[in-house]
């Protein structure tokens, strides 16, 4: 590409650095940290000023502080934006907007007592791990190069230009350059020196690089070893008695490592003039048989996709935040990561080395907004000025990232359409390292690639993969060997607001073709901004909150972790779904089958308990001896007949797992695995008369007495239950639709959010047909239906009451659909409104947390309680959210202890349930959780059916047998008040 062309145009790589190498988190080796508090100037184009500000004397004393590493638009300097994929600017590359905001900064620092001032330029290196887009750098104003390639490092030989004190660093950064159009990922745009900045001291024969290689045979038991090191010198591993020097080869017997079992030897690398210490792993990568192997075993990815984000820092994520993430991902039997879609903070690795993840390490590089043209016309991947650049990035990663043993796969990078750039990326890591296999998922040729990846594809495609009959793509020779490859989904799952849901169907195709090596869920968190409304409440910011004039919304908040880290509840699910044990009893069955689905580690290091529970209450419990099965060995245990078995009530074996010891990521006891299954088969139903009915009588008023039930005589609403004053009982359908039922923009034909408003489900009209009084009910017959539409449900409810417990209003709904439904409900149950703050719930069925048709794995029978508020899942954009489900029974109390209680009805089936303090249309209409404003009345919604939630923010919707069809439905609930303390 022309010279002429200004530095952050130029697609060439950045210039000025030495070669990159292996990272390491500390030696004998100084170092100086110039992490802090800088001096900062913000300009509204690259050349709005000139470079003065380079030189040593300029005068910074007026500029802003800033710190280093951060991103200024989170500091008050100009605003985030987000796209998913949408360039923000006119795609001409290379060229960007002349708007184009520069963060100068400076930064004067003294070197340390002992460190050698001035010396050969290679005797210190300034370091900066990453820089977003693009900036020149000036040490004591002579200047050093060029940074590109945002989230890899690049250091600058400047052991010439130090001096005791007064050193100033000057650093030029602009948020545009030819680099943007290498790193459209879905995500902010966050300009900054937004990673560490180090000086190294390097002494004369310090380590420019080395290359730990290791392998082990499983046949054998042993290791191999051979670290290459320039310039060379010796390595000692005390534990297994080596010293060896390096390029030397050794075969030895060692405990391998995997992610199961992350067993590292503490190592040193000495030269003449440093010694490093390593932590060195011993495992093997590779295809073998079709499938990917480590170890010589198979294993089975149950990831997530980590982008580097921190509700107030953006992607400047210190340790503490790195290690929270990979312990929350270890509690919840995640075992793998894809550092979507850039190498991370280098620190990261380590982690994941010494707490046991396998990573698929991905290079910085998506140009996806050029899926807007025909054949991605444009792509810099497939245009060879740029291929230096796309080498460059590659290079930078593998040698900074190679020593990890939890990194076991390359990602050339995401979503950057196929080209020569790509293939050129692959050919080099190919050669440099060929012990690790390499992804990209953009091909579907797989012509560069070890293994065959999608995102998003439905669960009939997936397992058509798994039987190696995917449909063919084109060229039958690529079609045949891409059916030779092992399959992995690098995205699926999509964790936008409430969901995902279907996973449980994923694992299982997962668990049964061995071809299919699991997923990666996208994504792990939610990148909501924390801010504040005027009157101070926090909320997290999504797309569009700044001002972005072009954005997409909350789509940047698909997480299994809230902005917070919060755990939500996809990620529990998530947990329960890939839990490495399977623990199954039939119903009605003592007997319990325990399967060890990991891949490598046996039963061991987990202890087993039984507990059996009548209503909800553990009547017995004991510690189960499990035998320490093997990865894919299962057994059938007799469980121990309790002596409370037999008494009355409903009864549950449950079975759990817990960790036997306490281990680096989870203390001993905790929870890795349970089942629960009903201890006695479905109790025949017996033919109970039941107490005797009480008749309906006209009160004053105009309304109707129906033991604890006070009606509307004319339009047979229910106005009170005994003292709480309840409103708009009615047949309810609506649901404040969830990121997946409004789903992507993309697929306008399936979008059940879309359907349910075109029809006017939010909008439904009751009419009273009729109200009629008998001896020993109040019939209600209504039909529920919206405007300009002549479909119906046609609904009838049926109220009696007896006397037992001090009164009891039984309610029993038949609803008939009239007309050609073709689309599904939101929901199906019955609403009201009680009134009297009743701020706590307790409950008899499916807890703790959230659940739906297709979420509910994690969702066991049990005695709860909460209160109403912490009911509430808050979605960063508000939907559909916190049902319990199977419940039996819940009653709802205020302060002093009064409530109101529901029981399934006689004959009923269990039901779905939530509480909260504002309507469905009020959950609807918000965008933000300071929206909504908790009232006094308790919306209750008992539902007898609710839509499944599936996954189609970005992928399939609910599997059929999850859709809610409009069907007839007979179900009915019993209504009760509770007495105050
Ligand atoms: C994928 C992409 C991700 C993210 C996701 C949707 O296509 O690789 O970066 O955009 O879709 O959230």
């Amino acid at each position: 590409m022309s010279t002429d062309l200004p530095y952050y145009l130029d697609p060439a790589p950045g210039t000025g650095a030495v070669a990159p190498r292996a990272w390491y988190a500390g030696s004998d080796a100084a170092r100086l940290s110039l992490n802090g508090s800088w001096r900062f100037r913000l300009s509204p184009t690259a050349t709005a000023q000139d470079e003065s500000f380079a030189r040593p004397g300029f005068d910074d004393a007026h500029w802003d502080r800033l710190p280093v590493p951060a991103h200024w638009a989170l500091h008050g300097h100009g605003a985030p934006a987000y796209t998913n994929h949408l360039y923000p600017f006119p795609v001409e590359p290379p060229y960007v907007p002349t708007e184009n905001p520069t963060g100068d900064h400076r930064v004067t620092f003294a070197l340390p007592e002992g460190w050698p001032a001035g010396g050969a330029p290679d005797s210190a290196l300034l370091r900066f791990e990453g820089i977003e887009s693009c900036a020149k750098i000036w040490l004591n104003g002579v200047e050093l190069g060029v940074f590109k390639g945002s989230r890899l490092p690049a250091e600058y030989p400047v052991g010439a230009l130090l001096r005791p004190e007064g050193n100033v660093l000057a650093v030029r950064v602009h948020q545009w350059s030819s680099g943007s159009y290498l790193e459209d990922q879905d995500q902010w745009w966050l300009p900054g020196i937004f990673r560490d900045v180090t000086l190294l001291q390097r002494p004369d024969g310090s380590v420019v690089d080395h290359f730990v290689h290791t392998g082990f045979d499983h046949r054998t038991g042993e290791g191999t070893l051979r670290v290459d090191a320039e310039p060379g010198g010796r390595v000692t591993v005390p534990e297994l008695g080596v010293d060896i020097a390096t390029g030397e080869s050794l075969t030895l017997p060692v405990e391998p490592w995997t992610a199961e079992t992350p067993r590292l030897y503490d190592a040193e690398l000495a030269t003449e003039g440093e010694r490093i210490p390593l932590r060195i792993g011993f495992r093997t990568v590779l295809v073998e048989d079709g499938v990917l192997k480590v170890n010589g075993r198979r294993i089975l990815f149950r990831g997530v996709n980590r982008h580097e984000f921190h509700p107030e820092h953006g992607r400047t994520v210190d340790l503490d935040t790195m290690r929270t993430d990979l312990l929350l991902m270890k509690r919840h039997n995640i075992n793998a990561v894809r550092t979507s879609h850039y190498p991370p903070h280098p620190a990261f690795l380590p982690l994941c080395d010494e707490l046991g993840l396998w990573v698929i390490d991905e290079c910085d590089l998506e140009t996806h907004g050029f899926v807007e043209f025909e054949g991605w016309k444009g792509n810099p991947a497939d245009d060879d000025r740029w291929t230096p650049a796309l080498l460059d990035r590659a290079a930078r990663m593998v040698e900074r990232d190679k020593n990890h043993p939890s990194v076991v796969i390359w990602s050339l990078g995401n979503e950057c359409g196929t080209g020569r750039g790509l293939s050129a990326m692959a050919k080099w890591i190919r050669e440099r390292d060929p012990s690790r296999p390499i992804h990209y998922e953009g091909d579907l040729s797989c012509a560069d690639t070890d293994m065959y990846s999608r995102m998003y594809a439905d669960h009939a495609e997936v397992e058509l993969i798994g039987r190696r009959e995917e449909l063919p793509w084109g060229d039958p020779e690529l079609d045949a060997k891409r059916r030779s490859l092992p399959f992995i989904l690098c995205e699926y799952a999509h964790a936008m607001g409430n969901g995902p849901g279907g996973l449980g169907e994923y694992q299982r195709l997962f668990e049964t073709y061995p071809r299919l090596q699991g997923g990666f869920v996208w994504e792990w968190i939610d990148h909501g901004i924390a801010r504040r409304t005027a009157d101070g409440t926090p909320y997290f910011a999504y797309g569009g909150d700044f001002g972005e004039e072009l954005h997409d919304g909350n789509f940047v908040c698909d997480g299994l972790v809230f902005p917070d880290r919060t755990v939500s509840p996809g990620l529990i699910e998530y947990k329960k779904v890939i839990e490495p044990v399977r623990i199954e009893g039939e119903p009605g069955s003592g007997t319990v089958r325990i399967t060890n689905i990991h891949d490598f580690a046996d039963l061991s290091h987990l202890a087993f308990s039984w507990i059996y529970e009548i209503d909800g209450h553990a009547v017995a419990q004991d510690a189960l001896a499990v035998p320490p099965l093997a990865a894919g060995e299962s057994a059938e245990l007799k469980l121990p007949v309790p002596e409370a078995a037999g008494q009355d009530g409903e009864a549950f074996w449950q079975v759990r797992a817990a960790l036997r010891e306490d281990t680096p990521w989870a203390g001993a006891g905790h929870e890795v695995a349970w089942g629960q299954w009903p201890a006695a088969t479905a109790l025949a139903a017996v033919d109970n008369p039941g107490p005797p009915l009480l008749a309906p009588r006209a009160g004053e008023g105009g309304v109707v007495v129906l033991g604890p039930g006070t009606f509307d005589a004319a339009t047979g609403e229910l106005k009170y239950l005994n003292g709480f004053q309840v409103t708009g009982l009615r047949l309810d359908v609506w649901r404040a639709p969830t990121d997946n039922d409004e789903a992507a923009l993309s697929v306008p034909e399936t979008r059940d959010a879309l359907a349910w408003r075109t029809l006017g489900l939010h909008r439904m009209r009751h009419r009273i047909a009729s109200v009629a009084l008998t001896e020993d009910a109040l019939t209600v017959t209504t039909r529920v239906a919206p405007a300009a539409s002549d479909l119906g449900l046609r609904t009838v409810y049926r109220w009696t009451a007896d006397a037992a417990d001090g009164g009891r209003l039984h309610l029993a709904i038949e609803v008939i659909p009239e007309g050609d439904w073709k689309v599904p409900l939101p929901r199906l149950g019955v609403r009201l409104g009680v009134s009297g703050t009743l701020g706590d719930a307790q409950w008899y069925g499916g807890g703790p947390g959230e659940a739906y048709p297709d979420t509910r794995a994690a969702s066991r029978i049990g005695l709860y309680a909460s209160t109403v508020d912490a009911l509430q899942t808050p979605y960063v954009r508000p939907q559909e959210n916190g049902a319990r489900a199977d419940v039996r029974w819940v009653r709802l109390r205020r302060e002093d202890g009064a409530g109101i209680a529901v029981r399934q009805g006689e004959g009923s089936p269990a039901f779905w349930f939530t509480a909260r303090r504002w309507t469905s249309e009020q959950l609807d209409a918000a965008d933000h959780t300071p929206d909504l404003a908790p009232g006094e009345v308790v919306w209750v919604n008992l539902d007898h059916g609710q839509h499944g939630i599936g996954s189609q923010s970005c992928g399939p919707g609910s599997l059929p047998q999850y859709r809610l069809a409009a069907a007839e439905a007979s179900f009915g609930f019993t209504f009760s008040t509770l007495d105050g303390r």
